[in-house]
């Protein structure tokens, strides 16, 4: 495994951090918990020492099955997020207000069952709220030693610019895939004028990258794929052409397309880890050796390239 230094933290945390919003449920059908324990177990023997939820991701149970994949564990960071309000069935709204966002973290410190979170995210900007108040939330978190570091989720470029008038955070996290480059515009350019860190979301388009689907893919009830404009109607079959012309160059270059999209996303400038997430242990394995196939600028260009045609 690979390890790099999180924006200006004195965190340096495994280029493949793990996702675990499928291990709550919600959105992804259904999860089992002794496999995402499995699959935690997994990780931790590969290597990575970095594990991604949120509060939101089945309503507290990931963060309770993060819990209990690494009870006793101390040389690993958590990073988790709050802002998406929710009951015991589903998300209801988004909050970026101070009260509710401290209220949320001693929410998700109990069922870490950690003293202290490393990384705390605001999850998603509420559209009302100022950008100055959910930063104000995160300084008194850390000034009351219950999060070390702060970080931003799904913000633009001008809350990411007003938000550091306010106070320093550590890190973004955005979604950044092959099919999904948007940040690199204005977002990977500001992160790295300021030193901070920028953590990968769906780095396989929520499993589309995997190259495991087709045209008959079809999804059960409760997966937000079956809805995802990705896997729907046009886009979907544009993306499928894409994913036929990687599976080419993954054969040729003898490694998977999933390896292969990782592997883009890691090759990145700025881009500090992947979050990958993977429902069980074998799963994990594959993406883990990802970082054991690093690409040259050749090979970057080649999937640039691939990933640009619209035919
Ligand atoms: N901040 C945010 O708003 C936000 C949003 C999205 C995600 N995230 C974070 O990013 C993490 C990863 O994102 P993601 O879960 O959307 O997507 P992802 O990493 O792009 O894809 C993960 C999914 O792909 C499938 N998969 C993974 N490895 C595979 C393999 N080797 N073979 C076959 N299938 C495989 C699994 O789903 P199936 O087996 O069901 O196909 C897995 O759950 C999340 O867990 C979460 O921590 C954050």
């Amino acid at each position: 495994m690979d390890y790099l230094q999180l924006g200006r933290s004195d965190m340096r945390v495994s280029r493949i951090c793990f996702g675990t919003w499928a291990f709550g449920g919600w959105w992804w059908g259904k999860s089992d918990d002794d496999e995402s324990i499995e699959a935690i177990h997994a990780a931790l023997d590969a290597g990575i020492n970095f594990f991604d939820t949120a509060d939101i991701y089945g309503g507290g149970r990931s963060e309770s099955v993060v819990a209990r994949g690494l009870e006793g564990q101390s040389d690993v960071y958590i990073a988790t997020k709050g802002a998406v309000l929710f009951d015991d069935k589903w998300m209801t709204g988004v909050s970026n207000e101070k009260a509710y966002l401290k209220r949320a973290c001693e929410a998700s410190l109990k069922r870490l069952k950690r003293e202290v979170i490393d990384l705390y995210q605001i999850h998603w900007p509420d559209n009302k709220t100022p950008v100055s108040e959910p930063m104000e939330a995160l300084m008194e978190l850390q000034k009351e030693g219950k999060i070390r570091y702060g970080g931003l989720s799904n913000f633009g470029i001008r809350d990411l610019e007003v938000a550091l008038d306010t106070a320093r955070y550590e890190s973004i996290q955005p979604l950044y895939n092959l099919l999904h480059r948007e940040i690199e515009a204005e977002v990977l350019p500001f992160c790295d004028e300021n030193e901070i860190g920028v953590l990968a979301y769906s780095p396989l388009a929520s499993g589309l990258l995997t190259g495991k689907f087709d045209s008959q893919s079809q999804f059960p009830e409760g997966d937000h794929r079956r809805d995802h404009p990705d896997f729907t109607e046009e886009a979907f079959q544009r993306n499928l052409r894409i994913i036929d012309q990687l599976k080419e160059f993954a054969e040729k270059r003898e490694c998977t397309v999933t390896q292969l999209s990782v592997s883009w996303v890691l090759a990145q400038p700025g881009l500090t880890c992947a979050i990958c997430g993977a429902r069980n242990a074998m799963q994990l394995d594959e993406i883990v050796e990802a970082v054991d196939y690093p690409l040259s600028q050749a090979e970057v260009d080649r999937i640039n390239h691939i990933a640009s045609s619209t035919e």
